[in-house]
Parts: structure tokens; sequence; C-alpha cells
């Protein structure tokens, strides 16, 4: 009785602390970034094209292909993420226009891209990718904010998120201080393409996960499924592994595949026999042909896993 009574006393003990100590990141730092020219030029590049911050902060386009943003919809936020998709629980996007975060300190902004801790001291669930954020250089997250500022105010209330026991308590275990690093130079393009890769979150879709979290040692070697309601669609093996992964590919067919997006011609079309794609391409072919190189040499020198991977299949809705 007495033990039970302890184990008891232990677990609540644990869940208030996880519930009201945690997260514990530190205050928002005293901040003001300069709104220049070049950082919100910068930061349009990276939020568009990289870390992908429009992507998920805007309306897209289900009716063409991988889902391209509807123009005037930048920032507005209010994009679902269920558990149809494997989020445990139900998620929107933020509106990130100025019409919500104008009462946001850039010091508050600036903790909640870097450490997943909003404003509020609110652990937020990482569906964005907060712990990738915070291994970025500094000075690329200031030009995102300097560009987020300047985006067109959009009026649009979002939906309380809902988590799922025992989410609800695990996702204040989640937001980290932010460990930033300095970008590489461009000429050392294995090491700066291995920066884009964290920035743009290409692991997370393209690596298996248990309960939620990625497997490590499966890294980059596809096999996520996404239950899209056309079907199933698997992430493709993106390792350098000559059968099943990219080791064939060079990299202007590499560049090439994701500069065909860049063409607006090429995404009006759905394709008939397949469900639709969540991989961005049309956000991607935004990119700089340099960085995809960069990015290509990086993925030649990650582990060779051999994963074949099948990447529509039809599912109980069917395709159509
Ligand atoms: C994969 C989708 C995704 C990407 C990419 C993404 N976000 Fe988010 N963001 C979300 C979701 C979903 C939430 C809400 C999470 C929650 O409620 O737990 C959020 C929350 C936020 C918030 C909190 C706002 C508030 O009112 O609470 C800010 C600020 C933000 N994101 C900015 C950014 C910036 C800047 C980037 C790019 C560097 C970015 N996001 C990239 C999905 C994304
Ligand atoms: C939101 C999830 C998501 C993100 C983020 C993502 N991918 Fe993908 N990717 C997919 C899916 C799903 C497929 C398979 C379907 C398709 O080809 O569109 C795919 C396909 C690919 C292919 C085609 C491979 C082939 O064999 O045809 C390449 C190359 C690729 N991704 C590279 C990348 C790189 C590089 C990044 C980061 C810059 C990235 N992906 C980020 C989901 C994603």
């Amino acid at each position: 009785m007495l033990l039970l009574t302890i184990i008891i006393l232990v677990i609540v003990i644990g869940a208030c602390y996880i519930k009201f100590a945690l997260p514990n990141v530190g205050e928002a730092t005293t901040l003001k970034v300069d709104i220049t020219p070049e950082r919100v030029q910068h930061g349009a590049y990276l939020a568009n094209h990289v870390t992908l911050c429009v992507d998920c902060h805007s309306t897209r386009d289900w009716s063409k292909f991988s889902g391209p943003i509807i123009a005037g919809t930048e920032g507005k936020g209010g994009e679902l993420f269920n558990n149809q998709m494997g989020f445990p629980g139900t998620f929107y996007s933020k509106n990130i226009t100025p019409s919500s975060l104008s009462t946001w300190t850039d010091g508050e902004i600036f903790r909640t891209i870097t450490t997943g801790v909003d404003k509020n001291g609110k652990a937020l669930f990482p569906v964005m990718p907060y712990l990738n954020y915070g291994k970025m250089d500094k000075e690329d997250i200031f030009d995102i904010i300097a560009y987020i500022r300047t985006l067109p105010s959009i009026d649009n209330k979002i939906s309380d998120r809902s988590i799922d026991f025992p989410m609800n308590f695990i996702v204040n275990t989640i937001p980290q201080k932010a460990s930033f690093s300095i970008k590489p130079s461009s000429s050392d393009s294995v090491q700066y393409g291995g920066y884009l890769v964290n920035a743009s979150g290409c692991m997370e879709c393209h690596t298996q996960v248990k309960k939620g979290q990625i497997i490590p040692a499966l890294a980059f070697s596809g096999g996520r499924e996404f239950d899209l309601p056309m079907g199933i669609t698997k992430s493709a093996n993106i390792t350098p592994d000559k059968n099943t992964g990219i080791g064939n590919w060079t990299a202007e067919q590499f560049v090439t595949r994701f500069k065909t997006y860049a063409d607006t011609a090429n995404i009006t079309k759905l394709p008939t026999n397949m469900p639709n794609t969540i991989m961005p391409w049309t956000m991607y072919a935004g990119m700089d042909s340099a960085d995809l190189r960069s990015i290509f040499k990086y993925l030649q020198t990650v582990k060779p896993i051999h994963n074949e991977v099948v990447h529509f299949v039809k599912n109980e809705k069917g395709l159509k």
C-alpha cells in the first residue's frame, strides 16, 4: 500500500513537473532585427524555398501537383495537420502575418522559431521543425524574421489545437535550447549542402518514423508513408544506394528534376493515375541551382541504404 502510494506520488510529481515546469528554454532575448532590403530579400528566399515557412503557413492548392500555395494567402496560416496524416492530434499552422505577430517582439518570434516555445511560454508540437531551425545560423533566422515582418497583414483567426494523450504531456519535453551554427561557406559544398538539408527538413519526410519519431539508422532511406485522400504516397530513398536510392543520379539530373517544377505549366495538372505528392516540389524549385547542387553533394555522402520504395500505393479510398 505504501509502495503504491509512493509510485502514485512519483507519477503525480513527475506529471506536474512536465506540465508546469517545462518547457524551460530560457527567456526570450531582447532583440531588434534591422529590416534592411538585404535581410528581407534573403529571408524571402529562405522562407519560400528552403525552410518553407510559407509552404506550411499559407493555403495550398491541392488540385495542382504538389499543392502550390495560393497567391495572396502568404502567412495567413490555418493549414491542418491531423491524425490521418500521422500527427498525434489536430494542429493548425498559425497566422504569421503582422496582423497576428505585431504584438510579439523579435525576441519572442526568434525563440519560437528556434526552440519551439511561443510568446506565452507554451511548447509547440514539432510539426514545424524548430529543432532543425535551432541549429541554423542566427543571421539566417534574423533574415526570416525581417521578411515575415513585411508580409501583407491578413486577418485570420486560427482554431486551437487539440493534442492526444499522452502527447499533451510529452510535448512539453520536446523544446530544446538552440545550438546555433555558423553557415559554412558555399565553396565548401558538402558542409554547406548539409546545412541546407537541415534547414529544409528533407530528413523528416525521407525517413521512416516509429511513434512519430524518426528512426536515425534509416536516415534518408525513404518509405515514410503519407495517407492522402487519393492513396498513400511514400517518400523516396535519397541515400546514395545505387539500386534503390539516388546513387546513379548525376548532379545535373538532380537539379533538373527540381527545376522542372519552376515552370508552372508542369504543375497545373494532377497526375491521373496516382495520388498527389506532398514533396513540396514547387517551393524547392525556386532554390538556386548552386544550392541544389550542394544538397546533392551532401546527400551523396550519407550512408547508402538499400530500400526499394513504391512511391504511390492504392489505399481503401482507391485511385481515381
Ligand atoms: C511543416 C510545417 C511548418 C513549417 C515548415 C513551419 N511552420 Fe511554423 N508552425 C506550424 C504549425 C503547425 C504551428 C503550430 C504548432 C502548434 O500549435 O503546436 C506553427 C507555429 C508557428 C509560430 C507560432 C505562432 C503563434 O501564433 O503561436 C510561428 C511564429 C511560426 N510557426 C513561424 C514559422 C517560421 C518563421 C517558419 C520558417 C522558418 C515556420 N514557421 C515553418 C507549421 C510549420
Ligand atoms: C513534406 C515531405 C517532404 C519533404 C520536406 C521533402 N520530401 Fe522529397 N519526397 C517526398 C515524397 C513523398 C516523395 C515521393 C513522391 C514524389 O516523387 O513526389 C519525394 C521524392 C523526392 C525525390 C525523387 C526521388 C526519385 O527517386 O524520384 C527527391 C530527389 C527528393 N524527394 C529529395 C528531397 C530533398 C533534397 C528534400 C529537402 C530539400 C526533400 N526531398 C524534402 C516528401 C518530401
